[in-house]
Parts: structure tokens; sequence; C-alpha cells
């Protein structure tokens, strides 16, 4: 089965083709960076006209790098959400159109769970029940995949995303968006134990995550630094905060796992894309009889192959659109576990 996979939810306009779920024919993405990057961040307003503009070019060069006609895709794929509600109706509404036309099935696909099936195009079919860990631009989440799209919330962040305290941090220290990436390479120059700044929740017993405190704990030592005229190490700030960062993901995710008694985590969401991250994790997990996944990083962060291999999934199950799809921009990974839901802490448990 060829799925043409959409993907419009933030600022990647995504488009690919994926065969049977796993084979990725085609995997066209459509950068906006250079629109946002005079803003320090994503304009919402931009964005959807971005996608407008880049995605029906973007399904051209998909079917062609992917060597196949419109007519010849037997399914459409379309993230529903979350996201942004302009730039998902841009996808949602092409989707719509093109299945329609071309009278094909379609579905709406669910971004974070689309994330998480990332894996699935690297690793082949998932090793369930798992450990997930999605971290994003928007969503740091805990949980266990059960089954076939079916996951339990273990914990979240109460106030930023991974994802989220990268980009803000970058800005504090004058770096580009997105400042994950850049942080990530630049932290490899720096000494991760040049500034002691602090792990929120570490060993706190539950599966939560706060990033608010760090990030201003990063401002502070910046303007510290302005006022004492000191010298402002970029790359040791870099790798301090990033060690902050992924030492209590690395302990939380592998408590999680052990308490659970799960032998597989699966990593997925930009952040995932970390090589801090992923090296550490693949350490302590392999001393800990645990396996770790993850997609190559080009699939960690915003891309159309994920959407079309959740899709496909989804459309093997029988799963259809209904005629008036719409966007979701709230939609949770479980259902009512939205990113407003995140923010209330979730009781502390005891071991
Ligand atoms: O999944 P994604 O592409 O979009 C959302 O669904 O939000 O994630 C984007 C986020 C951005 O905040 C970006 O800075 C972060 O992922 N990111 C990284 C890395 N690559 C992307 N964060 C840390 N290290 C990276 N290598
Ligand atoms: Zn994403």
């Amino acid at each position: 089965m060829l799925v043409l996979g959409i993907e419009t939810s933030c600022d990647e306009t995504g488009v690919a083709l994926v065969e049977d779920g796993k084979l990725v024919r085609s995997n066209v993405i459509a950068d906006q960076r250079a629109l946002h990057d005079r803003y320090g961040g994503i304009v919402p307003e931009v964005a959807s006209r971005a996608h407008v503009d880049l995605l029906h070019p973007a399904v051209e060069q998909a079917l062609a790098l992917g060597g196949a006609r419109l007519e010849d895709v037997d399914g459409f794929a379309v993230t529903v959400g979350p996201g942004l509600a302009g730039s998902l109706l841009v996808g949602v509404a092409a989707a719509k159109a093109y299945a329609l036309a071309l009278d094909r099935p379609l579905v709406g696909v669910n971004h974070l769970i689309a994330h998480v099936y990332a894996n699935v195009l690297e690793h082949g079919s998932l090793p369930l029940p798992a450990v997930v860990f999605v971290v994003s631009g928007g969503h740091t989440s805990l949980l266990v995949m059960e089954a076939d799209e079916r996951f339990r919330v273990l914990g979240q962040t109460i106030d930023d995303a991974a994802g989220e305290a990268y980009d803000k941090v970058a800005r504090v220290l004058g770096l580009g968006y997105p400042g994950g990436p850049i942080l990530d390479e630049l932290a490899k120059e720096g000494d991760p134990g040049a500034v002691r700044f602090p792990r929120a929740l570490l060993g706190d017993g539950t599966d939560d995550f706060s990033l608010s405190g760090l990030k201003t704990a990063v401002l502070r030592h910046v303007r510290r630094l302005e006022q004492t005229g000191e010298e402002l190490r970029v790359a040791d700030v870099a790798a301090s905060f990033q060690e902050a960062v992924v030492d209590v993901q690395v302990s939380k995710v592998l408590g999680a796992a052990k308490r659970e008694g799960l032998d597989t985590v699966l990593l997925a969401g930009g952040v995932a894309a970390n090589s801090r991250l992923r090296g550490r994790l693949l350490e302590a997990a392999e001393e800990a009889g645990i396996r770790v996944l993850a997609p190559s990083p080009a699939l960690c962060t915003d891309n159309g192959a994920m959407v079309g291999c959740a899709g496909t999934f989804a459309l093997e199950r029988g799963e259809r659109a209904p005629p008036d799809l719409g966007a979701e921009p709230n939609l949770g990974i479980v259902p009512g576990v939205g990113r407003r839901a995140a923010r209330r802490p979730s009781r502390h448990r005891k071991r």
C-alpha cells in the first residue's frame, strides 16, 4: 500500500511517500526556518501562509522522488493535531481535496503518535509493551505503549516542554532558531560541569518534569556575567544546560522502565535527535539491560514519513476520516491529555 503522508502542524511542510508502512520512498521537508528566523520563533500566521505556498510543490516533489504518480497513491494520511490551528488546517484541507479528487481513503493522524511510529520506519515492528519518551517542541511525556496506538501516561512536564527549553535558552544565549540542534553542536565544545544548573524533580519519585526553573537559572547566569563583566563561555553554558536536562531525562526514563518492568524504551520527537540524550541513555540503558530504540535524527524532527507510517497502520485497521475532518490543535496522545492538562502536576507517587 502506497500512502502519502502530509505534515503541516508547525513550521515544517512535510510530504512523504511510504510503502507498506515501512519503506520511505521519499521524504520531502520544506523548511520555513529562514522565514521565522528574524522573529526568533515561529509566527503562526507566517507558518500557515508558507504551508499554502509550499505544500503542493512538496507533494509533486515527493511523488517525483518516490517514482510515483498521484494516481498510484492508495491512501492519504494527514496530521490533524496537536499543533498550530492555521497550519494544521492547510494540510487537512489539501489532504481532503486530494483524497476526494482521487477517490482514495483518508485518515487523520495524531502528530505525537506519528513521532512514535517513526521508530517503525527505522526498526520495523515495535516490541511492545515499551516505555515511550516523547520529547518535542511542545511536549515532554513519559508513557507506556501497551499496544498499537494504546498509551498510558506515566508523567509529563508541568511547565516547559524540552524543545521549548532548548529554544528559549538558545535565544537567551543569542543563538539562532531552532535552538536544540545549535545547542547540541555547541555543547560538544563545552564543559558540562562548568556551571551547576538545577535538576528539577530529579529523584522525586514521579515521572514528571519541570524545566522553567532551569531556563531561568541560565538567564540569571548570563545576566550576572553581564553585570560583573566576566566572560560568557557560551559553549560551557550550552553543555551545562544540556547536561542538567539530560541528567533528569536519563534518570526518569530508566527509572520508569525498571519500575514498569519493561526492557524496551522508544524515543520520539525532535529532542530525541539530541546526541547527548541518545548517547547517555544508550550507555546507561545497556548497563541496566534495557534496549533503547530511536529513529535516526532526521526522522525525529517533524516529517511526512512518520505520518505516512502511522497512517498506513490506521488505514489497515479500517479507519477512515469523516467528511468533516478538521484540525485538533489541542489533541493529546491519550484522549484528554492535551498540552493544557500537562500543566497540572500529577500526584506524587511513593515507591
Ligand atoms: O518534533 P519537533 O520537530 O516539532 C514538534 O513537534 O514540536 O521538535 C522540534 C523541537 C525544537 O524545539 C528543536 O529545538 C528540538 O526539537 N530539537 C532538538 C534537537 N533537534 C531538534 N533539541 C535538542 N537537540 C537536538 N539535536
Ligand atoms: Zn513534532
